[in-house]
């Protein structure tokens, strides 16, 4: 059984470091409770090194985004050099960086390779649109995503792979997709890393993204192909987020620490 992998992604909240510091600090004290559990929060890059001291062992750091590149004149990024130590996965391929920042295919498969270069985990999101729904196309615009992501890979097996389905009419709308065709794409999913890397394809988390709540993760999480969340608004609020990681526990069957 594949140990599930929750993140939070705070995007650009809280407003405050205090704020900040207080939220990764309730998290942790969830995530000793959930020891089956892999619990990862994604601050704002700038306080991931104080988030750090407060989030000391149970919960591990993401960072929401990355260049590709070590270093150069990228005004504003951040490289994977000066992630490593620091965050142990990152976000890539984020449908809000795919719509406000420009990110192709290509250049989420790029930051893909380079972050398993660097040691870090990459959780690749995918996901379509919903008028990429309606006309029936979701199984190509997976395919399209997951396989662009993946293409720098020499292989799947041992990079520390994790891919994020969100579909992006389902993120912050409380409009979740149902588990059963969040399932389907997750099973899509599986199968192209199947495809691609017959003996790892089963080590890697998929996680369901959009409108998780402690109210539906638990069908989500028993689903086949599903092991884990990628978590917006409710990761915000340390109850629901902790209740969350507690579903998580319960479907691998552990009763945590
Ligand atoms: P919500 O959980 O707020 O829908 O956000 C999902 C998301 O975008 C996580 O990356």
């Amino acid at each position: 059984m594949r140990r599930p992998v929750i993140a939070g992604n705070w995007k650009m909240n809280p407003p405050s470091l205090d704020e900040a510091l207080s939220l990764a600090a309730a998290i942790e004290v969830a995530a000793v409770a959930a020891s089956d559990v892999t619990t990862v929060i994604c601050p704002p890059t700038i306080w991931l090194a104080e988030v750090a001291r407060v989030a000391t062992g149970a919960t591990a750091l993401g960072a929401q985004t990355m260049h590709f590149e070590e270093r150069g004149a990228f005004t504003g990024e951040t490289s994977p050099l000066m992630l490593a130590g620091l965050a142990s996965f990152v976000i890539l391929g984020h449908s809000e960086r795919r719509q406000y920042d420009g990110e192709t295919d290509e250049g989420v498969g790029r930051k893909v390779a380079s972050a398993v270069a660097h040691g870090l985990r990459p959780i690749a999101a995918v996901g379509e649109r919903a008028e990429e729904r309606r006309a029936g196309e979701t199984e190509a615009v997976i395919d399209r995503q997951v396989r662009a992501a993946l293409a720098g890979l020499d292989r799947i097996g041992g990079s520390g792979l994790v891919v994020a389905y969100e579909p992006v009419w389902a993120i912050g709308t409380g409009d979740a997709a149902s588990p059963a065709d969040a399932q389907a794409v997750a099973s899509q999913i599986r199968a192209i890393l199947r495809e691609l890397d017959a003996d790892a394809a089963d080590e890697v988390p998929i996680q369901y993204g959009g409108s998780v709540t402690d109210a539906n993760a638990l069908e989500f999480f028993g689903q086949p192909d599903i092991d884990g969340a990628l978590v917006g608004g409710a990761s915000l609020k340390p109850e629901t987020f902790g209740a969350i990681l507690r579903a998580g526990q319960a479907a691998i069957g552990g009763d945590g620490a």
